[in-house]
């Protein structure tokens, strides 16, 4: 078999199994069975695969064909600009985290040498990418389980970014040290309803990443009141939220004492972000 064929056959597998982005993924696996860029694939498309590639394409296929996360398949995912290593037990870094990052960094940019906390960190995207963008920061990343921290560990050697990895249990409010410019979070947030009608590749991940209590809301809630006070004069604290939750975000900040509360869409217009500043 070819590679253009295997890409083919790929393709219709995923495709009759109602897999929405099939050329996306079958070029993504192609390129991982291969280990070729997208350019050597265009120009080595006539190449037979051999017997190895070949059993591990299967391999693949009837993973994805159960919806195992392609992501986690692969082993690793882009965020940001930057490769981080996934897997079972850690959430799978998503594309609207990074309307986070960017409300991150604008919050930072009259700030010199800030400090930073990253609650619930999994595989670190956030806290790594702040410090990657901003290397004057100083940057700790909290996470409770073993398992997730494996990868946060990784995640900073791989990238080779200096950051503290604290295991920790934010829910005891728990890693804080003196005070911080910047709080954020991208806290587990699926209302228990939601837990029971979740995407079939979502069902992979950690439901230890997902849930976020009876309203979703256990942790912004938590995080507003007991971590307020790790805040530096002036400092921001900024929430990830979930498709609905930015009112009750806002409002919970609000009661808190937070100034200046604001939302911010991600790039599917969806209100994804909720910030605010301590006084
Ligand atoms: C929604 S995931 C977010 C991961 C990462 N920050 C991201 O944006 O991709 C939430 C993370 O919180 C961690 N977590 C859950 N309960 C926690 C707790 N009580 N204390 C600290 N971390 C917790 C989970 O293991 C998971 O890694």
């Amino acid at each position: 078999m070819t590679i253009f064929e295997a890409y083919n056959d790929c393709k219709r597998q995923l495709q009759t199994a109602g897999i929405e982005d099939y050329v996306f993924e079958s070029k993504q696996i192609i390129k991982h069975i291969t280990g070729y860029t997208n350019t050597q694939i265009l120009t080595k498309y006539t190449q037979q695969l051999t017997e190895f590639q070949q059993n591990n394409l299967t391999a693949i296929i009837k993973q994805r064909l159960i919806r195992y996360p392609l992501q986690y398949i692969i082993g690793r995912w882009n965020f940001f600009g930057r490769e981080f290593f996934v897997g079972p037990g850690v959430l799978i870094p998503r594309s609207d985290t990074e309307t986070l990052i960017d409300v991150c960094l604008e919050s930072l940019t009259q700030k010199q040498t800030p400090r930073v906390l990253d609650l619930c960190t999994g595989t670190g995207c956030i806290g790594i990418t702040i410090k990657g963008e901003r290397p004057d920061s100083q940057v700790s990343l909290v996470e409770k389980y073993d398992e997730a921290l494996s990868f946060t560990n990784k995640n900073a050697e791989h990238n080779k970014i200096d950051v503290k990895i604290i295991k920790a249990d934010v829910l005891k409010t728990e890693g804080a040290e003196g005070q911080y410019d910047l709080i954020v979070s991208n806290p587990p947030y699926i209302n228990d309803s939601d837990m029971k009608t979740l995407q079939p590749e979502v069902k992979f991940e950690p439901s230890t990443a997902l849930e976020g209590g009876e309203d979703g809301l256990l942790f912004y809630r938590h995080i507003a009141k007991e971590y307020k006070k790790y805040l530096a004069p002036g400092g921001i604290m900024a929430f990830e939220v979930g498709i609905n939750q930015a009112e009750a975000v806002s409002q919970i900040m609000k009661e808190n004492g937070f100034e200046n509360v604001g939302v911010r869409k991600d790039y599917g217009e969806i209100d994804r972000v909720v910030f605010g500043t301590a006084n």
